[in-house]
């Protein structure tokens, strides 16, 4: 799971948008759903780009998919789309608000058309749905 940038501030952030959740309390929900879906997961957040970019590169090795709220980063980041196609790991977006009815800058997100998968607007349940998603997508390519 990755998180990007000022997703730290969930609980405080514009909560009328996002939601009360802590990213903690997120973190806490989404590894309660993958041991229900006997799925691992680890968790990074990080401010910048690079970081995401430099952790998008070194857990590819580790892991079989990404779950990816890249927040402000969805909107404008080859990079990060560039990380995420480069290691030929399926990934899911999602979003706690629905960007396609906020403001126009926010309804193009450059990762979207290389996802597996989309989850809009759900708030906190976008992650636990997104998770489903790619868990069964990821079971669905090993052929179980
Ligand atoms: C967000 C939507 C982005 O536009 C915004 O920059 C965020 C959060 C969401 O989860 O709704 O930081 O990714």
């Amino acid at each position: 799971m990755l998180h990007g940038p000022n997703l730290n501030l969930l609980g405080h952030r514009e909560p009328e948008v996002y939601g009360r959740d802590t990213l903690e309390a997120i973190d806490r929900t989404l590894r309660e759903e993958a041991g229900t879906l006997d799925v691992e997961l680890e968790t990074f957040q990080a401010n910048g780009e690079g970081a995401l970019v430099d952790y998008v590169q070194e857990a590819a090795s580790r892991v079989d998919g990404f779950l990816v709220n890249a927040a402000a980063l969805t909107h404008t980041s080859v990079a990060l789309l560039d990380a995420l196609v480069g290691v030929g790991r399926p990934y899911v977006e999602v979003h706690l608000s629905n960007i396609h009815a906020r403001e126009s800058f926010r309804r193009e997100s450059l990762l979207a058309p290389r996802a597996a998968g989309v989850v809009v607007g759900f708030g906190a349940d976008s992650y636990l749905l997104g998770l489903r998603g790619l868990a069964r997508q990821l079971a669905a390519r090993a052929g179980n």
